[in-house]
């Protein structure tokens, strides 16, 4: 398995060592891994070697550390095409995950000047403030805080945003969804994020803020979300004219 007199580096070797135990899922996401000592001991190898392996694949999100616990390996990572405007709940289905979500907050508002007008409405309306964490196989990857305007939405319940919003705003609505523009950067951790997330205060994080189009015009929802970076990236096909 650690073949010495092989041209490729032995740090090298453990990496693949390690991503095939990952692949073949006897190394599953959350399992420790052996200490840098024992792997050193069992291939009679050097710590340092042992070390840069483990550093490789950690820059690699493949493994992450945890101070004074050891090195984990880390779940994988969620990548969403940006093509498509698509459903928290779509996308994790489309990926055989369960969605699930943990509803915050639900109430009617009066919100910031500044969302009203993004909204498109008076600023004396009031709207839905909704909180959700979003979840992939019973595990955080979202925090999100939607605004709907309520005339858009008559009916909306705490039961119906604990499933899927588009599918209720389509299928019991009947209204189109058209478009949304979304603008991604980057965030630390607050201490809500710390709490829903599982993450530390100060991890980076996505920021995504979507604002969607019904075929009407109006819009329907503005929301801003918290993606946990080490679960969530994206991927985008580029053409060259
Ligand atoms: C994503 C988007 C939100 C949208 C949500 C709808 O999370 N960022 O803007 O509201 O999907 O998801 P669902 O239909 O699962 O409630």
């Amino acid at each position: 398995m650690i073949d010495k007199n092989s041209p490729l580096p032995i740090y090298y070797q453990i990496e693949e060592y390690i991503k095939e135990r990952i692949q073949n899922k006897q190394f599953q996401p959350g399992d420790i891994l052996p200490s840098e000592r024992e792997m050193a001991e069992t291939f009679n190898i050097s710590r340092m070697t042992v070390r840069q392996a483990i550093n490789n694949l950690v820059n690699e999100n493949l493994l992450f550390r945890k101070k004074g616990k050891g090195t984990f390996v880390a779940e994988k990572k969620i990548a969403q095409p940006l093509q498509g405007l698509t459903s928290f709940t779509e996308d994790m289905k489309n990926r055989g995950m369960i969605p699930s979500n943990r509803l915050l907050f639900f109430d009617e508002e009066i919100v910031d000047p500044a969302i009203t007008k993004e909204l498109g409405i008076d600023p004396s309306a009031k709207v839905y403030l909704i909180r959700r964490v979003r979840l992939a196989d019973g595990s955080p990857i979202a925090l999100e805080t939607s605004y709907i305007p309520i005339d858009l939405t008559p009916g909306l319940t705490a039961d119906v945003i604990q499933t899927s919003f588009y599918h209720y705003v389509e299928d019991t609505l009947n209204h189109t969804i058209d478009y949304g523009t979304q603008v991604i950067g980057a965030t630390l951790a607050s201490t809500d994020e710390k709490e829903y997330l599982h993450v530390e205060k100060g991890e980076p994080l996505l920021q995504i803020q979507r604002k969607t189009h019904l075929k009407d015009g109006r819009v329907l929802e503005l929301v801003r979300s918290s993606y946990r970076a080490d679960r969530y990236t994206f991927i985008t096909t580029m053409h060259r004219s």
